[in-house]
């Protein structure tokens, strides 16, 4: 398939993945965990073994890296988390990173508790601080590896990843991104400066609910990323093949998805800003966001399928108490964590997050599905309205 299809063609039709064996228009499942060897001890089909390769992987992998603009190639992982610790597995103890405040929750305290049992310096800084992120990285003892996660976990705090890229490059850093709530749809971090782009893929790439997975594209094929193909092998941690399978089928509809959630998304984000039990919306597609300015500069087509609300307290006194009580009395949106599927889901945050969250405890998480967005409204609405 030519490189210079758009994004929407390259992956309706999977970068081109046909069976070449009978002409089917969609390829097999490839579950076979072992290869045949040639007679003179060769493996000249290129595979011998499940656990570092299988065509099946690698066929959402050309997809990935096509729509990422990924020279390297991209890996996909067992999950969002197992790509996205790989990067740190792939440092070495002793080694500093600098990671972004807000970031999805389990990542950070993987963070804060695996990576520092395994030796590394971890130091946490607001991202979308561009003085503070320098200060940080220029820190004594060379930083290896900046971390950010934009929009990020839930306040959907938005960094600026060119001149993040630039800051850790010039402290001889390499930059990673974790851009699951932008989506391919929204930010090209390869192209903007970033080294790598980690998706977990469980969320909008396959936006059906029913795979886990993460993926991670690389800008150059160089030490690092043989290094991550490497830590992918050896630790085991590639995604099975019918998870692949499902991975791929939901990306040729991505694009369709991702436009409809993210048009959906900016709709009740800016009819919730009028409501009267609402007392903020965290959106970056709205003016009042503070990373609005770069959002508009960086991300493309629209703003995400993300947003979060602030809630006012009702009757029972808390802001808390009545975010918990408008999901439960949501019947529409689904009360559940995650995101990126086709159904919309709901979730008071820093129940899941634990004591030492910077999530507001007033704070419900919103991911937009595919429904009809006056139907998404109206159910909200009528939650909102009715919560203690
Ligand atoms: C932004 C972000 N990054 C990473 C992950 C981890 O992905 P997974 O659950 O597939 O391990 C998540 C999961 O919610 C996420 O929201």
């Amino acid at each position: 398939m030519a490189r210079n299809l758009a994004p929407e063609t390259i992956a309706a039709q999977a970068a081109g993945a046909m069976d070449e064996a009978t002409g089917g228009i969609v390829p097999p499942l490839h579950v076979t965990t072992t290869f045949l060897r040639d007679p003179d001890n060769q493996y000249r089909k290129g595979y011998s073994y499940g656990r570092p390769d299988n065509a099946t992987i690698q066929e959402a992998e050309r997809v990935l890296a096509m729509l990422e603009s990924a020279d390297a190639g991209a890996l996909v992982f067992a999950s969002g988390m197992a790509a996205a610790t790989a990067l740190f597995r792939a440092l070495s103890p002793g080694d500093r990173v600098v990671v972004s405040r807000v970031m999805y929750w389990a990542m950070r305290a993987w963070l804060l508790d695996e990576a520092t049992r395994w030796g590394l310096h971890v130091t946490f800084v607001d991202t979308d601080d561009l003085d503070a992120l320098r200060a940080a990285v220029q820190a004594p003892g060379p930083t290896r590896l900046v971390y950010i996660e934009t929009p990020g976990n839930p306040l959907w705090t938005i960094t600026d990843i060119a001149a993040a890229a630039e800051i850790a490059h010039a402290a001889g850093a390499r930059l990673a991104v974790d851009s699951t709530a932008a989506s391919p749809l929204h930010t090209q971090p390869l192209t903007l400066g970033a080294d790598i782009v980690m998706h977990a893929a469980t969320k909008i790439l396959n936006g059906h609910t029913d795979v886990v997975a993460g993926v991670l594209a690389g800008r150059i094929n160089d030490d690092f990323w043989a290094r991550l193909v490497q830590i992918r092998r050896s630790n085991g941690a590639i995604l099975g093949p019918f998870e692949a399978y499902l991975l791929t089928r939901g990306l040729r509809t991505f694009f369709l998805r991702a436009r409809q959630q993210a048009e959906s998304a900016h709709l009740l984000a800016e009819r919730l800003t009028m409501h009267p039990r609402v007392a903020s919306v965290l959106y970056p597609g709205l003016p009042t966001h503070p990373g609005h300015a770069i959002a508009a500069r960086q991300m493309t087509n629209g703003f995400g399928y993300m947003l979060s609300i602030r809630v006012t307290p009702g009757k029972a006194g808390s802001g808390q108490a009545s975010a918990i009580d408008t999901a439960a009395r949501v019947r529409l949106w689904t009360r559940a964590t995650s995101l990126g599927g086709c159904e919309s889901l709901i979730e008071h945050r820093a129940s899941i997050e634990g004591p030492d969250t910077p999530c507001p405890i007033d704070l419900l998480r919103l991911s937009v599905g595919i429904e009809d967005a006056d139907d998404l409204f109206t159910d909200l609405d009528e939650a909102l309205r009715a919560a203690d």
